[in-house]
């Protein structure tokens, strides 16, 4: 594949990995990763690519069009893949405007400079919008999210999501974009930011600190590991149908207090600690405002259409998981501490 490869929040959890995915199994192909480096982006996470000759690395924010429009004039992208996004749903009850400002904002920017050089040849190009399945609200007890399950988006984050996804296949529809779309359920693996429960959990952990469980840990996330994630957006980006969503998901629901607890005994077992001792920290915290019970996914379509299926056992997946954590204790330390930004202003000055 010879295409320009536009990756938009490169630097972070998610898109760190899928930006590694494809330098590494492309070469041919030219991966440009534009991050803003919010408190969320960090270029550490891809020490083992940034060197590599099909790689650029663009610091910007999605929100300035006129950079943006000349960005996408410069480099001509053949397809986007646009992940850049404010991402964490505590974050956006206590600032939801600056979800509204990077998530729809940022995303019609992005249509926008697309379309101005795309303009009527837009039969090879892509733009790959990255969603989340939050968007469609939350579930009971039973059923399950499906393409076809009406948006219901309930806390700031997702209700920016769905803006942008509705923005996404306006464009389809309006001036035909050729665009996909996917919604995935909670991504779990390494480099993840140590706000999200997994690394935050295992953060806390380490260090002797409480957890907290937000309401009686009732809550249920169907969880994906990341490198399952970046196979099925590779596999969306070149195979999927123009216009069309899909559903991605791990099958693989947990009431979030027993994967806590799972979470404990293999930290017991990694920290030489007696069996029980994690589990004491488990401290049962006022519940977050609105929170979704329960989100699951069908992912039968992706399944049966572009034969993508989850590749690990949850098990495994979290006690590699933990294990990438534990070995990688100064990357989680720096950016617990908020010094990994003098790190990189230091690492990349003379860049
Ligand atoms: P993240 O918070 O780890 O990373 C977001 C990245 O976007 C960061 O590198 C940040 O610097 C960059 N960014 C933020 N604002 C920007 C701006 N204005 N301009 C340019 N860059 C900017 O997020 P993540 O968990 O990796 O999620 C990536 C995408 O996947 C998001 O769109 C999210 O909605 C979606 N998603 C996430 C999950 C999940 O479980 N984490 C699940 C489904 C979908
Ligand atoms: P999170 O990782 O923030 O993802 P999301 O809210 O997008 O699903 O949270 C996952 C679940 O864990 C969610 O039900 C909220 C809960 N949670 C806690 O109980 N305590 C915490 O400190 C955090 C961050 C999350």
């Amino acid at each position: 594949m010879t295409k320009s490869i536009l990756i938009t929040g490169g630097a972070g959890f998610i898109g760190s990995h899928i930006v590694r995915y494809f330098v590494e199994k492309y070469p041919d192909a030219h991966i440009i990763n534009l991050d803003k480096l919010t408190y969320a982006g960090n270029l550490e996470n891809l020490r083992d690519v940034e060197n590599c000759p099909n790689y650029t690395f663009i610091k910007n924010d999605i929100v300035e069009e006129q950079t943006m429009f000349r960005i996408f004039e410069q480099y001509q992208f053949d397809y986007v893949i646009h992940l850049a996004a404010e991402s964490h749903v505590d974050r956006s009850i206590s600032n939801p405007n600056s979800f509204v400002i990077t998530n729809i904002v940022g995303t019609i920017n992005l249509l926008n400079a697309a379309r101005n050089i795309w303009k009527d040849n837009m039969e090879e190009k892509r733009f790959y919008h990255v969603s989340t399945d939050e968007v469609y609200g939350s579930l009971g007890t039973t059923g399950y999210f499906t393409e076809e399950t009406k948006y219901d988006p309930r806390s700031p984050y997702s209700a920016s999501k769905a803006g942008s996804d509705h923005l996404v296949k306006a464009y389809f529809h309006t001036f035909n974009m050729p665009v996909v779309l996917s919604n995935c359920s909670n991504n779990y693996g390494s480099y993840q930011f140590p706000e999200k429960l997994i690394p935050l959990f295992i953060n806390n952990i380490r260090q002797n600190k409480p957890l907290p469980v937000y309401g009686k840990g009732e809550n249920i996330r169907d969880w994906l590991w990341v490198g399952d994630h970046a196979r099925a957006i590779e596999t969306i980006l070149l195979h999927g149908k123009v216009g069309e969503t899909y559903n991605i998901g791990g099958n693989n629901e947990w009431k979030n207090i027993d994967l806590i607890r799972l979470l404990c005994k293999i930290m017991d077992k990694k920290l030489h600690r007696p069996d029980g001792e994690s589990e004491k920290l488990i401290t049962f915290v006022k519940d977050r405002a609105g929170h979704d019970l329960r989100y699951a996914i069908d992912s039968s379509k992706l399944q049966n259409e572009l034969r993508w299926k989850p590749s690990l056992q949850f098990e495994e997946g979290l006690e590699k998981t933990v294990d990438w954590y534990l070995h990688n204790q100064e990357w989680l330390d720096r950016i617990v501490s908020g010094d990994y930004l003098k790190y990189y202003e230091e690492q990349y000055k003379n860049r």
